[in-house]
């Protein structure tokens, strides 16, 4: 399979043309889509609606994914198999969710910035989302590019925080929106997790920033500090300018490195439409690995 990648700005975002994720991915094709990556961050491949066998099928090429990575555990049925996780609005007999159902309340974090798994031990490297029921209006992705957003930093803001250390926590990001019903298995499940908060891109070596709502603390900052400093670094890096949105179209799959990029779903009208979406996340490092930025 020949793929053409044709760029959407200089050096973030580009749409692969010439791709089925249908179809068997060889080596040279798979490494030619690393490599867009690692330029763009994100890609966009249209396509048709694939099964969930391939989907998982084709995220698989690309590593090691993570399996039953809903963050919800208790009492909660699925609707889809545990390499994916659910972000969609319907239950399993494709009913959109009552107002008051956990897991709409909990997916309502996706409208905050942030980057895929970083409070899990291994967080992620590729999020593959796949379009199979879009909205007409709003429900747009938006992802933000933390390499430019890193090397349009001052001088002395770069040297503030080169080897400043973030805290990590699911409960961080949902306690923002008032989500605090989880229960004790789930909270001992994933406890907070130390990440730079800025590191070298392994495919580009760029130096980029690594944030998410789920940070909530900075080492040896009081945490009014590290909050106000998340925020300000927040704010920095959510300028349009280094964002952009996606306009789902039913089979599109977009794929984006959360090492380099945060990202957030927009409102749309969840009383009206309905969106079925499902990712595949493709984890950081390889099963017996180690994470040397791990504290
Ligand atoms: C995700 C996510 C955003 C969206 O799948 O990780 O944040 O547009 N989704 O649904
Ligand atoms: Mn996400």
């Amino acid at each position: 399979m020949t793929i053409d990648i044709n760029p959407i700005s200089k050096d973030f975002a580009a749409e692969i043309t010439g791709l089925s994720i249908e179809k068997p991915l060889n080596d040279d094709t798979r490494d030619d889509i690393i490599s867009a990556l690692d330029t763009y961050a994100t890609v966009v491949v249209r396509g048709d609606p694939v099964s969930q066998e391939k989907q998982i099928g084709f995220a698989l090429r690309f590593g090691s994914l993570d399996d039953v990575n809903g963050v919800l555990s208790t009492g909660i049925e699925r609707r889809v198999r545990p390499e994916l996780t659910d972000v969609s609005n319907i239950d399993a007999d494709r009913k959109l969710f009552d107002h008051n159902d956990r897991r709409r309340l909990f997916n309502l974090g996706n409208r905050l910035w942030h980057t895929d798994s970083s409070f899990k031990r291994v967080a992620a490297k590729y999020s593959m989302l796949h379009a199979h029921t879009v909205v007409p209006e709003g429900g747009e992705t938006q992802v933000c590019d933390l390499r430019a957003a890193y090397d349009a930093l001052d001088n002395t803001m770069k040297s503030q925080i080169l080897d400043l250390v973030a805290v990590h926590s699911i409960y961080t990001s949902r306690s923002i929106l008032g989500f605090n019903n989880f229960s004790e298995e789930e909270r001992l499940a994933l406890p907070p997790i130390c990440r730079p908060l800025v590191r070298e891109h392994p495919g580009s070596k760029r130096k980029t920033l690594y944030l998410a709502s789920h940070a909530g603390q900075i080492l040896g900052l009081t945490i009014a500090d590290g909050r106000l400093l998340i925020r300000e670094l927040m704010e920095h890096a959510s300028q349009r300018k280094f964002i952009y949105t996606h306009k789902w179209r039913v089979g599109d799959l977009l794929i984006w490195d959360n090492r380099c990029t945060m990202h957030r779903v927009r409102p749309f009208d969840e009383y009206l439409y309905k969106r079925d979406m499902r990712r595949a996340t493709v984890m950081e490092m390889e099963k017996g690995q180690v994470y040397e930025g791990l504290s």
